[in-house]
């Protein structure tokens, strides 16, 4: 009998190695690296066409032309990329209407003005070495004979002599002001002026410089650990996460390193086979014993919870009470991993909405948690907990009755339309400034301060008026209040909602700020009603909503939104932005507390500063 175990682990764990070993996850497969040239292409950079988005990141397609030159497409201007240096995150390009320009004996290789010659700005890619750049003036269709001889030594690329219509390109230093209004005579009104950038080296005529280009870097999160682990690197637009493909599976940031056993003698698979079986023989009775006690314990501490708060201010229901209450579970709200949602009507004809929880999950700590964390609350902005029902296996949480439902319908509702009036921004407005204030007691509290950790819409619940109320505490943290940072156990919150440091303490400590970043996210998707989450991200992070509506604010453009209707919309919806944009910036302590949140929206937006760049992954940040 024992014997047969044995050997059956033996053939079990060869078998699975073998399988395990002969399966490759199909991301890793996907993302190999590419060769253009003579350069190497791999994370964040991907080739369009050739690789799959989620190889690289998002505004980093590039593509391979048929001679081996790599093209980046900033604005849709065509620049040519000369080096990446992955080392230190940086590469050289230069535009390609001057690369194109090298050869001056054809008219096919004239600068024409229709490029646009302006480094567009990107949220992607910095310039670097800023001090050591020159902008350069392009003149467009020159009469170089009526023109000083010295001049000629600013020609670039095709000569009089080849276009005499187009004329000569002179490019000259902005700077160089002299210069610059003596060429400007000589082209003449058919002339156009386009501004380039160089980078300033020595002993290197202009239009060498055009062509040598400039250095630019990027801050999109760091491969080193992925790789160093034997991972390809990747990048999930949906979820907008970093993502470590390796050959078993795709892991959050590096692989698991296996000891690389090579040599599996018989001998060797015998003893694996024997530790395995004594290994397991003791898992079992250790799991058998762990799972008696634990089911033990955990009725045992949500008892002892409930005696040490007996004081509670909120009712406990028998099981019978809710059956009563919710008419046997006749009317369903709604579902979701936690259990389902019933509405019931309490004798004193109250309306509430009763909560089922499927299974005491963990040590019933969500229960407590939610139970805890709710019992003392009391606010207009955060949905309040009447009563819970702990009775063996039956977990139950009684709320007042939300009739609007979430924020999350109501994004979601294509029509805009809201019972029988239109969802307009003073709505939207309104919401954020109570979920705000509803964060503010949170964060607030006098001996405790309640983090919430899930801040989305879907936990925003709104009553008849659309007033918003916080609900959903199952992952809140109560902490004293003196504690600055806190401790969780495990990722906690929603993808898109989660702030950098909750799922990689590589970028600060957790705190109050997380929920201030899922908050900012939340408000940016009410701004762009959900434009931002749920679209999918092209290949250009241009495309991402944070970053396109912060390029229309900063180049103060009209924001470009559905139904803005007039100057008090727009003010509100660059005052939601503004603040948004600002909840989300990697560094937590650039963070405004939730308090100053409240006081930026209530305040003039006249007094607003534009936040810096919404960075994913500040360089700060790589290990
Ligand atoms: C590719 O080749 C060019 C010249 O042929 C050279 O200047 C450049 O440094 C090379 N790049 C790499 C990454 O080897
Ligand atoms: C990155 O390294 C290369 C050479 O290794 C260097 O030429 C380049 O200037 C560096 N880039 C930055 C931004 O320092
Ligand atoms: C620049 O000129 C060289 C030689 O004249 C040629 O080999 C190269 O292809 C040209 N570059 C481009 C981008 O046309
Ligand atoms: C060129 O691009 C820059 C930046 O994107 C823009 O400001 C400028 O208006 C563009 N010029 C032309 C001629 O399109
Ligand atoms: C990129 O360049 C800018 C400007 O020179 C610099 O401030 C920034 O630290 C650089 N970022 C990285 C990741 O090297
Ligand atoms: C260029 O300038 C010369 C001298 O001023 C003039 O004779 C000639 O007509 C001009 N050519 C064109 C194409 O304007
Ligand atoms: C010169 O430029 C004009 C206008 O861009 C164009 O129509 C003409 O074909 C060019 N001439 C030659 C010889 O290429
Ligand atoms: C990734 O690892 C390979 C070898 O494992 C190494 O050749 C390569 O330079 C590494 N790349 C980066 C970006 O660290
Ligand atoms: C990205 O994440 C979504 C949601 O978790 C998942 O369905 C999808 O398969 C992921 N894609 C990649 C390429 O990992």
């Amino acid at each position: 009998m024992y014997r047969c175990v044995i050997v059956s682990i033996i053939l079990y764990s060869v078998l699975s190695r073998t399988t395990l070993s002969s399966y490759v996850d199909p991301h890793y497969l996907a993302c190999e690296p590419q060769t253009c040239g003579n350069q190497s292409i791999r994370y964040p950079f991907y080739i369009q066409g050739k690789q799959q988005p989620f190889c690289g990141y998002p505004g980093f397609a590039i593509s391979c032309d048929s001679n081996g030159f790599l093209i980046l497409s900033l604005s849709n201007t065509p620049y040519i990329i000369h080096q990446i240096f992955y080392h230190n995150q940086s590469l050289r390009v230069s535009n390609a209407a001057f690369s194109s320009a090298n050869n001056t004996n054809t008219p096919d290789s004239c600068i024409s003005a229709a490029h646009n010659l302006t480094l567009p700005p990107t949220s992607t890619f910095n310039l670097v070495h800023q001090n050591n750049h020159k902008d350069i003036v392009l003149f467009f269709g020159c009469n170089l004979s009526s023109m000083p001889l010295e001049l000629l030594d600013y020609r670039i690329g095709c000569s009089e002599a080849t276009n005499k219509t187009d004329g000569s390109v002179l490019a000259l230093y902005k700077d160089d002001v002299k210069t610059v209004s003596l060429v400007s005579k000589s082209c003449g009104t058919g002339g156009e002026v386009v501004d380039a950038v160089v980078e300033e080296s020595e002993g290197v005529g202009i239009e060498e410089k055009l062509r040598r280009g400039f250095m630019l870097n990027w801050t999109a999160s760091d491969c080193k650990l992925c790789n160093s682990t034997g991972g390809r690197c990747g990048f999930n637009s949906t979820i907008f996460t970093f993502q470590c493909y390796c050959t078993d599976r795709i892991h959050a940031s590096k692989c698991v390193i296996s000891d690389g056993r090579s040599k599996a003698s018989m001998m060797m698979g015998l003893a694996l086979g024997l530790a395995a079986a004594v290994t397991l023989l003791l898992v079992m009775v250790t799991l058998y014993y762990t799972r008696w006690k634990k089911q033990n314990s955990k009725h045992l501490l949500v008892d002892a919870f409930l005696e040490r708060h007996g004081h509670l201010q909120i009712k406990r229901y028998s099981y019978s009470d809710m059956k009563k209450v919710t008419n046997s579970f006749k009317n369903k709200l709604g579902e979701g991993g936690f259990g389902s949602v019933y509405k019931g009507q309490l004798k004193d004809g109250r309306h509430v909405a009763v909560k089922i929880l499927s299974e005491l999950k963990g040590d019933g700590e969500d229960f407590i948690n939610e139970v805890v964390s709710m019992s003392r609350t009391s606010h207009v902005n955060i949905v309040a907990l009447l009563g819970f029902c702990f009775q063996g296996s039956k977990q139950g949480l009684v709320y007042e009755f939300m009739p609007n439902g979430s924020l999350e319908k109501l994004l979601s509702d294509e029509n805009d339309v809201i019972g029988d009036r239109q969802l307009d921004y003073q709505t939207l407005y309104d919401i954020a400034i109570g979920v705000a204030k509803g964060l503010e007691y949170l964060h607030k509290g006098c001996n405790t301060r309640i983090l919430h950790f899930d801040i989305k819409p879907h936990n925003i619940l709104l009553d008849e008026n659309f007033c918003p109320k916080i609900s959903d505490f199952g992952l809140a943290k109560v902490c004293t209040r003196k504690e600055s940072m806190v401790s969780i156990s495990g990722t906690r919150g929603t993808a898109g909602y989660i702030a950098p440091e909750v799922f990689s303490r590589n970028f600060g400590v957790i705190s109050h700020k997380s929920d201030v970043y899922s908050y900012g996210m939340m408000v940016l998707e009410m701004v762009g009603r959900r434009r931002n989450i749920k679209t999918e991200v092209d290949a250009s992070s241009e495309t991402y909503f944070p970053y396109w509506i912060y390029n229309r604010l900063v180049s103060n453009q009209e924001l470009g939104l559905q139904s803005i209707s007039n100057e008090f919309d727009n003010e509100k919806v660059r005052k939601l932005t503004i603040v948004s944009l600002w909840c989300i910036q990697t560094n937590p302590s650039n963070r405004p507390s939730i308090s100053k949140v409240v006081e930026m929206l209530e305040g003039r937006v006249e007094l607003l500063q534009l936040p810096p760049k919404p960075f994913w992954f500040s360089p700060s940040a790589s290990p």
